[in-house]
């Protein structure tokens, strides 16, 4: 299982790479797994701040492995049904991890590649990447990553790159929201390390906090929201690690949870 992916865990850092070079990171069965259960044990380890999900090779990831998908050529509605829902669930448990999850886009992203990127929170990608939503070229469409994708891009964007499944460009990724950041390929890692830099500096179980906030706001209707917005400032004031982090304002020195 080891060589579809790498992962290291260094001062708080998971660092999970694609390791599919020869196929440029194309998903196959046991990457989609292997992804599933890494990203299941982030979940629950505490000691983890961020993560930076990336490619290893020439690409951050070809999308669906098109040698796999040749075996799905003779599976039944329900075969088909069955992966495509491991999939989906690889996805939402990224999309869910409660660490925040970096993107380092480098070469292409397409496809099941591109959704991958949606499903993380910040994303920064090399100027000379090339993003699509190829699907449809296939005659199959995005389904699966779908929702990962309208979330980040809306239907205004998805209807125009779902329907053609044209490439485009890093700098397109990032007017629709796609990316977040564009840099040339040298200062990628630099610019990853400026957002680790960002996220040691804040109260990690604020962080959390927050990613489950805007998930669980995203999910309510405007009632639901006015309680559950209050009830989650509430929580994160009376906690020491919010206590923790005014105090030290207040005082003019570095909270507790700075990683330096
Ligand atoms: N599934 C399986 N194999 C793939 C693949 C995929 N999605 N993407 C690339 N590969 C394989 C190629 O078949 C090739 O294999 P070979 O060395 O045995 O010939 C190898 O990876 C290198 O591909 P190549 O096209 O030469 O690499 P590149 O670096 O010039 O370009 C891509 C990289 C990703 C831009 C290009 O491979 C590509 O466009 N792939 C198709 C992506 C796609 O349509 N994905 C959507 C699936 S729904």
């Amino acid at each position: 299982m080891a060589d579809t992916i790498e992962l290291s865990v260094v001062d708080g850092i998971a660092r999970v790479t694609l390791a599919r070079p020869d196929v440029r990171n194309a998903f196959n069965a046991e990457l989609i797994a292997e992804l599933h259960r890494i990203f299941t044990r982030i979940a629950a380890a505490d000691d983890v701040r961020a993560v930076v999900l990336a490619g290893a090779g020439k690409v951050f990831c070809g999308g669906a492995d098109i040698n796999w998908m040749r075996e799905s050529l003779d599976l039944s509605f329900e075969a088909n049904a069955i992966d495509a829902e491991r999939m989906s669930d690889m996805f939402r448990t990224i999309d869910n991890c409660p660490r925040p999850v970096i993107a380092r886009v480098h070469g292409a992203a397409l496809g099941g590649g591109a959704g991958l990127a949606a499903c993380c929170d910040i994303v920064i990608s090399a100027d000379d990447a090339v993003f699509g939503f190829t699907e449809v070229k296939l005659g199959i469409i995005p389904a699966v990553i779908s929702p990962f994708v309208l979330g980040k891009i809306g239907a205004t964007h998805a209807r125009a790159l779902f329907l053609t499944g044209e490439r485009f460009s890093a700098q397109r990724a990032q007017a629709i929201g796609l990316v977040h950041e564009v840099v040339a390929a040298g200062q990628l890692d630099a610019a990853v390390d400026r957002v680790l830099g960002e996220i040691a500096s804040a109260g990690p179980l604020a962080v959390s906090a927050a990613k489950l906030l805007i998930r669980r706001v995203l999910d309510a209707t405007y009632a639901q929201t006015r309680s559950l917005t209050a009830a989650a400032i509430a929580e994160r004031r009376i906690s020491p690690e919010g206590q923790e982090g005014l105090r030290s304002f207040l005082e003019r020195r570095k909270a507790s949870f700075v990683r330096e």
